[in-house]
């Protein structure tokens, strides 16, 4: 499974990058504001860090005025995956994009039948958004497992880029059950090295060494 880092924060994009773990970036416009930078100029400089997928949303919400977003978005690396949302207006600016060749996010996904929509659109990536489901007492990790079935019946190549992932076990979960990516906070990513048995077992390590009185240097 992929690793997308969901954020504009340049230096957690960084620290993530150098250790391996970012195979692509989303972005979005709540994430945009929260980074207190300007969207082309962030976008060029996570571009310039990470050669995978960066996803950057247009924010227009008539088809023709996402297009012309999208192809400016477009231009700033060739790495750009323009991210739609989930309309009618969005399908129909996926198909025209990646019927340019770009590649496109179709984002804000919460149903099975979205989610086949955007393949039938071209999509690049679906981003179904697990933690907003199970906010409303939904399991998002069902319509993961539903989405995984039904490309997989049809032999649809959009691949399944699992969003709004806030805990270890949706990490867990979506690779079990066959999502292509997991796109997640940078703190959701560090925190998948921590074991409360991890911290005990050092801890007595570190008390045993002690009591040996010896250096390694
Ligand atoms: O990738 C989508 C993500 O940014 C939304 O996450 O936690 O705000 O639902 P969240």
């Amino acid at each position: 499974m992929k690793f997308f880092v969901d954020t504009a924060d340049v230096a957690d994009i960084r620290e993530l990058n150098d250790l391996g773990m970012v195979d692509g970036v989303t972005t979005n416009p709540s994430l945009i504001l929260k980074s207190g930078r300007d969207i082309l100029e962030v976008t060029k400089e996570i571009c310039d860090i990470v050669s995978g997928p960066v996803s950057a949303e247009v924010v227009a919400l008539k088809a023709d005025e996402m297009i012309a977003e999208g192809r400016k978005l477009a231009k700033i690396a060739p790495n750009i995956a323009v991210k739609v949302p989930l309309t009618w207006d969005g399908l129909k600016t996926c198909k025209v994009l990646s019927g340019e060749g770009h590649m496109v996010n179709v984002t804000l996904c919460f149903s099975a039948n979205q989610a086949l929509l955007a393949a039938k659109a071209g999509a690049t990536f679906i981003s179904p958004f697990i933690g907003r489901l199970d906010d409303i007492n939904l399991d998002g990790l069902d319509l993961i497992a539903d989405i995984r079935t039904i490309y997989d019946n049809y032999g649809f190549e959009t691949q399944i880029l699992a969003a709004s992932i806030r805990t270890a076990n949706h990490v867990a979960q979506c690779a079990m059950i066959g999502a292509d990516v997991m796109t997640a906070p940078p703190s959701v990513i560090k925190g998948l090295a921590s074991h409360v048995l991890t911290d005990k077992g050092l801890d007595q390590f570190m008390k045993d060494w002690a009591k040996t009185g010896q250096k390694i240097l």
